[in-house]
This record gives C-alpha cells, structure tokens and sequence, in this order.
C-alpha cells in the first residue's frame, strides 16, 4: 500500500543572543558567538534539506549598530532553499550581550506572535535554543497552542555551581550574569517543552537533574552533526602541506607517529598531564612524536592570564623534562590547516589525545575519527557517548599521568587494533554524528508530538464581535477600575465619548457572575468583553458569548486533580470558597504570618512533574491556572484572534494577577496604588507607572499614550 503523503513541515528555531549571519559566521568574535550560532546555521540548513520539511525560519534580535556588519540590520536573509534567517527588531538598536536581553524577552516574545500572524503561517514546531530563546518559545509556544522543543546549550545551574567553586559570591554572580533570571527561564522552558534535545547522556544525568523539573523522558539525545566534508582519512598520496614544514622545525624525526592534542590554551584542557605522561612513560619518547595545538599566539606575556600560565608551564616542562626535538608547538596555524594535522598525525599511525578534566561534548574527537585518527580521551561526559558509538579508542582518567603514558603507548603499539579502531571511528562517526543522521532522528521525534496538536489559529472563520472596534481598553475590576466613584466616573465618560470605536473590556479574578454584579452594583455599563477567573474565561458581547476556542486550547495538560492532591502537602494555605473553584482555575487564601513563597509553591508543584501557571496576589492570593492560561495570554489571544495589534490595546491593572498582561507589547498602566509584586514592572518598556490611584490611573495612562487620539509610545 502507497504512504500517504505526510504534511511538510514548518520549522521556528529561535536563537536571540550573539551576532548570526549565513555567510562567514563571525564564530569567536565575542563570548555570544560561538558554538550555538553555528550549531542553529547547521540545523536551520541541514532540517531545509529533509523532503519532509517545507520551511525553516531562524529568528533572531535585529541589530543597527555601526560596529557590527550591516548584514545583521537586514530583517531577512536567506540561507538556503527553504531556510532563512528573520531578525527581528527588539529593545535598543544597538548590539546587547546576552546577560543584557532579560528586559525585552517579553516584548520579544510579542514581536515573534506578529511576525507569525502577519506570515499566516504558523509553524509546526517551535525550537528555542538557550535560556533567552527557552523563555521567548516557551511563550509563544503557549500562546500558538504550537509543541515547543528546548535545547538548553549550557545551564545556569551548572554555570552558577562552577563559579561558586570558584569562590564567587552569590551577589557577585547575580550581578554580572543575571542568574536567577536566566535558571527560571530555564524551568519555564522544561515546563513547556514537549521534549528536549541534549548533545550527549551526561547532560541528561548530570546537568538538567539540577532542576525542580526534572524528567528524563522528556530528553532526546541527538549529537549535533560535524562538517565531516572538511574532515578526511590521508588519502593515497603522501600529505604535503604547510603543515609538515611547520612540524620540521620542531622535530628530529617527523615521521615517527604523531601524538596530536588540539585545544585552547585553557587550564581545564589539562594540557600538562599529557606532557609530563609523554615524558615520564618510558619509551613513549621513542616511539612517537608529541604535537600540541594550542591556539595562535603572539607574545605570551600580552595573553590572558589563564592562556599565559597554561603556555609557561608548557615551556617550562618542555625544557625541565628536555623533550626537544620530540615535541612540536607551533605558535601560529591557519584554522584551513586544522584538517590537515589531523591526517598528518593518523598518515603517522599516530593518535589523538584529549586529556581536558571534563569535556561536555568533545568536537575534536569527531573531528578525529572522521579524520580516521583513533583516540585516547578523557573518562568524562562527551567522549563517553563518542567512545561508545565510535569504538575508536580508549578512555583514561585525566588526572592518572601514569595510566595515561601506559594507554598511550600501548594503543600505539597494536598496528591491528589501530586499523580496527581507525575504520570504525569513520563509520560511527559518519552514523551517528553526521547532521543527516541528527535530522533523520528530530523529524521523527518531531512527527511525534505534532501528530496530536492542533492550534486555535489554524482554524478559519473567526469573526470579530466587534466590527467597529479599532483599539480595545482593558481594566482590571478591584482596585483598578473600582475604588474610586469620581474617577469612574470621568473615565466611562471619557470612553462614551469615543463612541464605537474603542472597545471596552475587564480582566479580572473574579467569576462571570460575581463580575456582572459588582459593575451593576457601580454603574458600570455592561463590557464588549468579559476576561474572568484570572483570564481562564472568556466572554464577548451581550448577552455574552463563551469563546470555546480558548476553553479548548487551555484544557492542554491540565490535571486538577492531581494539583489539589499535591498542593495539600503544603501549609499555610487553604483552599477559597467553593465559587471560587473553577473548571480552570484552583484558588488558595494564604494564611499565617509566614505563609509559603511564590517560589516555594512553583517548585514543590514542579518537581511533581505539574505543568501550570501559578499566580500571586496582594501576598493573600494564590491561583493555580492552566499553562496556557493567564490574564495576559488572554489578551494576546484575543490580540491574534482579532487581528487587533497588540499596539491598539491598553490594559490597566495593580497586582499580581496583571503581571504578564501588563509586560511585552501592549501599552501597559500600572495605577498609582498598585501592590508590590508589581515592582517587577519597572523599567519594562511599555509599562507606564500613574501616579493618580484607581480609575484615575487609567486615565492618566490613556493620555501617557493618547490612547484615544494618535496612540504613541514615549520613548519608541
Ligand atoms: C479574585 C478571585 C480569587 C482570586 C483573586 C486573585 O479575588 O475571587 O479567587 O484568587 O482574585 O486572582
Ligand atoms: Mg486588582
């Protein structure tokens, strides 16, 4: 029987932070760009190749700023057949390095929702790499009803955990690398992600078990692919290259095999322990020759501090333990050249050697193999999983200089078993680490978890209730729109004024019912839209309509049950009056003098695998909603739904239940009596703080934006 042809694929990668562009990438250039950049470039083209892919988008920051290339202001640029890269404006125009992003992740997150909308297109899949993109997929994610995947790259927690040995202090850290902010967008993305795609086993094991969300069946070990095009086995003829000159002025006898360390010149690498076993082990020295490539350099003395005491102590060992004429290295190489020592050194028979103390992933050793050069590798994370798939070599302590001169040497002196290890370094290499093979296995991980979605957006035929309606006011009800008769008052005045072209809509805490009574109660006329029970409701017109999209959409994963079983084991807190319980919404009083934190409650549900959004207000409420659901997620639903731009609608609000409503796109009006989770707010681009209290307020910040006339944003 024929296969139905499966739907092609739309791919969203997002990377946000360093410099990305299809030509020449700028790798090295700063700390933001680096491996992940080219890992995205590889991804985006390899995934655009696939025959069952229709398009990959690459979405990253938009750049102006005259010390970096003008490519990286152009929003479009195209990679290849069906991939291209979408830079999209946020914050500042200038260049930001990552720890710098936080404020404008939110707005981010906005811009990427307008940019789908307005392509009509909305992907399959969204694939956030890093913290910053964790966070901004994660959001868009919820908010498309679009399966999100995560690749973490490197971890906060580890990161934080590294520097604490180091003997930074906690505020130290948090100061310069905004850490907190950076491990909870990683929870957030783990929360969110349908699965996660990890380079080898042990960044499963060691690094994401350091989360409250832990769950490794949510993690794919797929090995990102090598550019084995540039990578060979020697070929019939003899090399002849630069290379072998460089290697002559070094050493006596230059065909003797070749033992060749490729590495920055970094303490952690280890460098010296390969030294002192070459020297120690004896006849190692007769046997082979010692190639260590350490970088490029100038003068030694103008290095960093770490690259100056890694290069002396290396020449120093090299004098003490007199290794002239059996160890090469050279001070400056060509990056073209690289391919070539690694074929020089298995021409040789000879072997590579990576003796780093630990090593995450280990591109060297691929690099390596496909060269068709067996290794001896350190006993750690990436050369486990290469080692195990590659039966290319073996692995040794890095801190044993005795075992590793003996496992050197003896791994040279078996010719049957190098061949063995040089053949079957090539075909692992080419099985399972090539960017096919990784392709191959995220498409099929991939059909998994599309097959059962389905987004609210898909759908044709949404109408707006609202025709006449070109911007939209949103108001919470306590303490936002009520507290103040006189400034009620003046406001609906002002919005009647307006006649049919502002819509008028609440976002509130309370339930349907509750709503309407309390806005009779003070006169206010009956809302184009209802938005209740802290956004897990809504409602248009009158009488009003249930929007059973959003009912449909936020019903994803949600088990409340399972919460009210968990949250029991908590104190200080009991449940709200039975009206207060909603189909999506699960509400607690706090009590007590000192009754649990926001974080507290977040983690305790997260490690019970409890997927949710967990709201805190005014210190004395606590809401536990659907993922997907939140007061701002209904705006921005609504927002997409209406084709109404998220610049058109002003929102008003004072606690915690406003937060995520208030941030990212929408013009945002904090009133003057606002609770102090709202704190959070300041400084965020579109949040005006009024000084006048309750309804007051809000008029205020309709004219911050002279939301009724033109519409501008201070500052944009
Ligand atoms: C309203 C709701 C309550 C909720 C609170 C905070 O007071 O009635 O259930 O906890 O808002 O969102
Ligand atoms: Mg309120």
């Amino acid at each position: 029987m024929a296969e139905v042809p499966r739907k092609k694929l739309n791919i969203l990668l997002l990377s946000v932070h360093g410099l990305i562009r299809g030509v020449e990438p700028e790798l090295g250039r700063d700390a933001d760009t680096g491996g992940q950049v080219l890992y995205v470039l590889e991804l985006a083209r390899h995934l655009a190749r696939s025959e069952e892919v229709e398009s990959v988008e690459l979405i990253t920051r938009r750049v102006q700023d005259v010390k970096v290339d003008s490519i990286y202001a152009q929003p479009e640029e195209e990679l290849e057949r069906g991939a291209k890269i979408v830079r999209i404006d946020t914050g500042p125009h200038r260049y930001l390095r990552k720890e710098n992003l936080w404020p404008y992740v939110d707005e981010m997150a906005d811009r990427i929702v307008r940019h789908i909308s307005a392509s009509a297109k909305v992907p399959d899949i969204i694939h956030g790499h890093y913290a910053d993109a964790g966070y901004i997929g994660a959001q868009v994610s919820r908010l498309l009803g679009v399966p999100f995947v995560f690749t973490g790259h490197s971890l906060g927690r580890v990161k934080r955990q590294r520097l604490l040995a180091r003997g930074f202090s906690e505020e130290a850290i948090e100061s310069r690398y905004n850490m907190r902010r950076r491990i909870e967008a990683e929870e957030f993305a783990l929360e969110t992600a349908s699965f996660v795609v990890t380079s080898t086993e042990q960044e499963v094991e060691e690094q994401y078990a350091l989360y409250d969300r832990y769950d490794p069946s949510q993690k794919r070990v797929i090995a990102p692919g090598t550019d084995l095009a540039r990578y060979r086995p020697p070929g019939k003829r003899r090399e002849h290259s630069e290379v072998r000159r460089e290697l002559d002025r070094f050493l006596w006898e230059p065909n003797k095999p070749m033992i060749l360390a490729i590495s920055r010149a970094d303490e952690r690498k280890n460098i010296m322990t390969l030294v002192e076993a070459y020297a120690t082990t004896p006849g190692l020295r007769k046997r082979a020759n010692l190639v260590i490539l350490a970088g490029n350099r100038d003068v030694i003395g103008d290095m960093d501090p770490g690259a100056r005491k890694v290069l002396r102590e290396l020449l120093l060992a090299i004098d003490r333990y007199d290794l002239y004429g059996h160890v090469a290295y050279p001070k400056q190489h060509q990056q073209e050249d690289v391919p070539a020592f690694y074929r020089l050194a298995a021409e040789s028979r000879g072997l590579f050697v990576n003796p780093a103390l630990t090593e995450p992933f280990g591109l060297t050793l691929l690099e390596a193999a496909a060269s068709g050069l067996p290794v001896v590798a350190t006993n750690d994370g990436g050369p486990q999983d290469i080692l195990r798939n590659c039966g290319n070599g073996e692995l040794v302590d890095p801190l044993d200089v005795e075992k590793m001169g003996k496992t050197i040497l003896n791994a040279l002196s078996n010719r049957h078993r190098w061949k063995q290890w040089s053949r079957s370094g090539l075909s692992g290499v080419h099985r399972h680490y090539s960017w096919g093979g990784h392709v191959r296995k995220y498409i099929g991980e991939v059909r998994k978890v599309t097959r059962r979605h389905r987004s609210p957006f898909g759908r044709a035929g949404i109408r707006n209730p609202l025709p006449t309606v070109d911007r939209l006011l949103i108001c919470d009800i306590d303490n936002t729109l009520l507290g103040d008769g006189d400034a009620l008052q003046a406001l609906m005045e002002r919005i009647e004024r307006q006649g049919g072209k502002v819509g008028f809509g609440i976002a509130t805490g309370r339930h349907a019912q509750s709503t309407r009574a309390v806005l009779k109660r003070w006169g206010v006329r009956t809302p184009d839209l209802l938005i209740t029970d802290v956004g897990s409701q809504i409602q248009y017109g009158n009488p009003f309509n249930l929007d059973e999209g959003w009912k449909a959409h936020i019903d994803f994963r949600w088990e409340p049950d399972h919460i009210r079983r968990v949250m029991k084991q908590m104190e200080g807190l009991h449940l709200q009056i039975d009206e207060n319980q909603r189909p999506y919404k699960i509400s607690y009083d706090l009590e007590g003098s000192k009754p649990p934190t926001k974080r507290r409650i977040v983690r305790h549900l997260r490690q019970h695998g409890i997927r949710a959004n967990v709201i805190h207000s005014h210190n004395a409420y606590l809401d536990i909603l659907p993922m997907r659901a939140s007061k701002g997620l209904a705006v921005r639903y609504l927002s997409l739904k209406w084709g109404l731009p998220m610049e058109r609608i002003l929102v008003a609000g004072d606690s915690g239940n406003d937060t995520d409503m208030l941030g990212g796109n929408v013009l945002g009006v904090v009133v003057g009596n606002y609770s102090p989770e709202l704190k959070v707010l300041k400084g965020k681009p579109r949040v005006y703080f009024a000084q006048g209290h309750y309804a007051w307020g809000v008029i205020e910040g309709i004219d911050h934006y002279d939301f009724f006339g033109t519409i501008v944003i201070p500052g944009e």
